[in-house]
């Protein structure tokens, strides 16, 4: 008989990230206390999971699990009392994670894992107050968390190297595909390549040499299809022809001393640079509601996967072994 990871989750902090936890933990009929102070937090959540929902009925005909229920908790203590992992999700601020994390150990069960959503501060800092450090982690998502699969794991110094392990259990049996960051740096993986283009986009609005329509265009109409099926490396390693990587860096590897790069620099964020950016993105997208830009996000992202999948390949792949699971569940 199937028995799932943990039965019993809690989330602390329930805003964009949290409340794709929410959704990605009942998708696999995890049960989840979520604590958050906002009075709209409801409503929001709620339409975080009619998107899931939706996207989950796109995205397989798998036998999927039955859902989890979800409760909004009135307090951490009561989030968290019985939980066998606790998902961390409040603002990228290290005196509310810090008080978060005092709360949540006054109550959590003594081997439950906590776990941040961070995406940047270094775990050794997050857990160095923490009475038992050795069950936290950092397990990095990306919006929205109940599609995209990706998920990195950071331990920090004081970090039990099971709590990774059994980590990665847990995530993968969600669907994900963790991937473990084996040295702590601040930005992880992904947010530094992330940061590295974002501040390029911000220079290039900056300078008045393309507005943020004409950037997206340069992304979705080129290098961001590559991205999606194959990274940087190996995209590069077939830019070099039959001579693979070696002839590519002799190629490109002079232009890195060109001028094409402000990446150690950042334009000042001027009330003017800021009221340009906002501007030109209303141009772009102010046609849409946030809801639509949702929708229209996610069916595209079901649409990337399934076409992934039919050729088995990266996040295609994880959808691929996450629905054999679901299968091989189903008749057991
Ligand atoms: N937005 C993203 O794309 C993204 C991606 C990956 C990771 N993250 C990380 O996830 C975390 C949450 O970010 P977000 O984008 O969801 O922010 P958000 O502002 O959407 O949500 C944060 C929520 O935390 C709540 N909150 C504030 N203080 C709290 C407390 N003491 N206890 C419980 N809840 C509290 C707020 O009411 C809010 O609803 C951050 O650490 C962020 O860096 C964000």
């Amino acid at each position: 008989m199937h028995t799932p990871l943990v039965r019993k989750a809690a989330v602390i902090g329930c805003g964009v990230i949290g409340a794709g936890w929410v959704a990605r933990l009942i998708e696999n009929g995890v049960h989840v206390r979520t604590f958050d102070p906002a009075d709209d937090v409801s409503s929001k959540l709620e339409a975080v999971l009619i998107n899931s929902r939706h996207a989950y009925q796109e995205l397989t005909n798998a036998p999927r699990h039955e859902e989890g229920q979800v409760e909004i908790a009135s307090s951490v203590a009561e989030a968290v009392r019985d939980a066998g992992v606790i998902i961390e999700a409040v603002p990228e601020r290290l005196d509310i994670k810090r008080a978060a994390y005092e709360e949540i150990e006054d109550s959590a069960l003594s081997d439950a894992i906590v776990a941040s959503s961070t995406s940047g501060i270094m775990p050794s800092i997050l857990q160095d107050q923490m009475r038992n450090p050795e069950r936290f982690l950092v397990t990095h998502p990306f919006n929205p968390v109940y599609l995209i699969p990706l998920v990195e794991l950071v331990a920090g110094r004081q970090t039990d190297p099971q709590t990774i392990e059994r980590a990665g259990l847990l995530f993968d049996s969600f669907g994900m595909h963790p991937l473990h960051v084996r040295k702590e740096i601040e930005g992880f993986i992904a947010d530094r390549l992330l940061e590295a283009v974002w501040r390029e986009a911000l220079w290039l609005v900056n300078d008045g040499i393309a507005t943020t329509g004409e950037i997206d265009d340069a992304v979705r109409f080129g290098f961001g299809l590559r991205y999606a099926q194959m990274g940087i490396f190996d995209t590069y390693r077939m830019a070099g022809g039959e001579a693979g990587m070696r002839h590519f860096i002799a190629q490109f590897g002079p232009c890195l001393k060109w001028p094409w790069t402000k990446l150690m620099d950042v334009p000042e964020l001027t009330p003017e640079l800021i009221d340009l950016i906002a501007d030109q993105s209303d141009d772009q997208s102010g046609h849409l509601t946030h809801a639509e830009m949702e929708r229209l996000r996610d069916d595209n992202l079901v649409a990337l996967v399934q076409a992934l999948k039919t050729k088995g390949f990266g996040a295609g792949e994880t959808l691929a072994r996450y629905e054999r699971m679901l299968e091989s569940r189903d008749q057991t």
